[in-house]
């Protein structure tokens, strides 16, 4: 399959960020302001994606397993024992088991996807994961005909993901995905960023990221994946079903019921930036629309 969308958005992320950014000045400096103005609308039309800083990334997070406020995951996440890590596959597959995270990631082809990230609460990053496609895997397990769904499971273990003892969710945190949208060649297991494994406030050792969707659809830290032939139940849908669906689609012109989803607010950006206009799914239009003709977004928001 050709990763065109790779090479859309790709940068020099193996560059040291200072060296680039000092780079990117020049080279706007040698453009000056003739071939700036020149471009000016386009320019503007078509920002350029610029990833997020690694301290952002891992600073800002949600995993209420670790504590509600943004900066309690990067704090409290390192009690988290990731290896030894088995990730269950069942459900609907020929070849069910206990799969151990080091054989998984030994059997994956590892590449880097730079990502728009866009969360429900309608603030955004842009992050370079290391990952691998969901489909390799679930070819991996070999999907049985009349599998529809696949269900995904956080690890339970309050002892050492103290935020599992409040009743903020229902625990363990569950996502779900159509099997169509799970082998999407977007959708990613993420296990690094910036080259590096990807911290335990990220998810670690293995993440979902469905760029298309809002942020809570990537759940973090998985030890479970089932397929199966009825829709899966989802950790916000079940919390509030009013104000958080299935899909989950990133869409500009479907608001929560609490606030406005046709702009986000870009973490990073200086200080005086305007909010961004939010893209239909997130961007990534062109390559997911299609797995949504005929649907009324509306109503399966
Ligand atoms: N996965 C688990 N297990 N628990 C969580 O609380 N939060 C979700 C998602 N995955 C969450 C989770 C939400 S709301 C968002 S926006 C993203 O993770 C945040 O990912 P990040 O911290 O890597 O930016």
């Amino acid at each position: 399959m050709a990763k065109r969308w790779v090479n859309d958005l790709t940068h020099a992320d193996v560059t040291p960020r200072n060296t680039y950014l000092n780079r990117r000045q020049l080279m706007a400096g040698f453009a000056g302001a003739g071939v700036a103005s020149m471009l000016g609308g386009r320019l503007q039309a078509a920002p350029e994606l610029e990833p997020n800083t690694w301290e952002y990334i891992t600073q800002y997070n949600n995993f209420y397993e670790f504590g509600t406020g943004k900066g309690d995951p990067g704090k409290n996440a390192h009690v988290l024992t990731t290896d030894p890590w088995t990730v269950t596959i069942d459900g609907m597959v020929d070849r069910p088991g206990d799969y151990a995270m080091g054989d998984i990631k030994e059997k994956m082809t590892i590449e880097e996807r730079l990502y728009r990230f866009r969360c429900v609460e309608a603030w955004s990053m842009v992050v370079p994961w290391n990952g691998f496609e969901l489909k390799d895997l679930l070819d991996m397990a070999g999907v049985k005909e009349g599998a529809k769904y696949v269900a995904f499971e956080t690890l339970y273990r309050p002892e050492e993901m103290f935020g599992q003892k409040y009743p903020v969710l229902d625990w363990p945190y569950v996502e779900g995905l159509r099997l169509d949208e799970a082998m999407h060649p977007l959708t990613i297991m993420a296990t690094g960023i910036y080259g590096r494994d990807i911290p335990k406030q990220n998810g670690a050792p293995m993440r979902l990221v469905v760029p298309w969707k809002y942020g809570f659809k990537s759940i973090k830290s998985i030890v479970k994946i089932t397929l199966t032939d009825k829709e899966p139940a989802t950790s916000w849908n079940k919390s509030n079903p009013r104000e958080y669906g299935f899909y989950s689609n990133v869409n500009p012109t479907v608001d929560h019921p609490r606030w406005s989803q046709a702009t986000e607010r870009r973490l990073g950006a200086n200080l005086f930036a305007k909010r961004e206009e939010t893209l239909m799914f997130n961007g990534y239009e062109k390559e997911v629309a299609s797995l949504y003709e005929g649907m009324d977004l509306s109503k399966h928001f």
